[in-house]
């Protein structure tokens, strides 16, 4: 089964039937969700002992290496916090997308965001005709409703030697907090095929509702969309860290946090 999510809004009341009715197909759905969502989203993600601050991000800017000069396309880029430092550091040209269109206000010479849908890449005007040394899927890529078209679309955006940067929650993760829940076995939660709703930690007044995926269901992604894997990473805190938030590493130690690829396009098979 493709990974995906659906986001819906649960009622106050805690009726959760609205968010398993919600739809993520084009941007109205998801549109409007995340825009209610994103500012508790990014406020979570700017707190100081944020595991994106503490490990995600970290991790996330050492695979894409040295952007100077280099041109960069973010798809799902949240606020665009992120791109805007890839342009301070020297990102020649700095392309945000998000459906929630709640962007950061600075105005970078090089940094464009723009509200759009993952699902619809192909008629974004800003993107027409162009290429990207970096595109990056960072947590956003569970929003795509066809995941293989939408990678096709983005491998066929990359320069001759670029490459896409993608990472995705763990997803023992949600079947070890679903196997809680339900009373199951981890095995039972992560072969699962069901979607599944929860609450944000975000906000608990949002539901979303995901659609499961394996660790094989990625990989057969990448494969299908045209891509290998260059490298694979699973990023965990720093000693540091550790030692200053030991809560966090508790949380990593049970729910192992994200993993990180590094894709890039294969060879055109020559037609038949
Ligand atoms: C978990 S956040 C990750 C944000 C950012 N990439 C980061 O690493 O901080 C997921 C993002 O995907 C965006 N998103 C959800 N569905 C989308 C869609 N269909 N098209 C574009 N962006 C979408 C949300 O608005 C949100 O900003």
């Amino acid at each position: 089964m493709a990974p995906t999510a659906i986001v819906g809004l649960v009622s106050p009341a805690g009726d959760s039937s609205k968010a398993a009715g919600s739809d993520v197909n084009g941007a109205g759905g998801a549109g409007q969700a995340w825009s209610d969502l994103a500012p508790y989203y990014e406020q979570a993600r700017s707190r100081e002992d944020s595991l994106d601050r503490l490990v995600e991000w970290p991790a996330q800017r050492e695979v894409l290496g040295d952007v100077t000069g280099r041109s960069v396309l973010d798809l799902g880029c949240g606020n665009g916090a992120k791109l805007a430092q890839l342009a301070r550091d020297g990102a020649s040209a700095a392309v945000g997308i998000d459906v929630s269109g709640n962007f950061v206000s600075a105005a970078r010479p090089g940094l464009e965001l723009v509200q759009g849908d993952v699902n619809e890449l192909a008629s974004i005007p800003v993107l027409a005709g162009r290429r990207f040394d970096r595109i990056l899927f960072l947590q956003s890529f569970g929003y795509a409703t066809d995941p293989v078209r939408t990678l096709q679309t983005a491998r066929a955006m990359l320069t001759d030697d670029g490459f896409i940067v993608l990472t995705r929650t763990q997803p023992i993760r949600y079947a070890l907090e679903r196997a809680e829940q339900n009373g199951t076995s981890l095995g039972e939660e992560y072969f699962s095929t069901k979607s599944y709703t929860y609450r944000t930690a975000w906000n608990e007044q949002i539901a979303l509702t995901k659609r499961t995926y394996t660790i094989s269901d990625l990989l057969n992604v990448f494969g299908a969309a045209g891509l290998w894997v260059e490298t694979a990473s699973e990023p965990q805190l720093s000693e540091e860290a550790r030692r200053r938030h030991p809560h966090k590493q508790e949380w990593m130690n049970k729910y192992l946090g994200i993993l990180i690829f590094k894709l890039r396009a294969l060879p055109e098979r020559p037609a038949d």
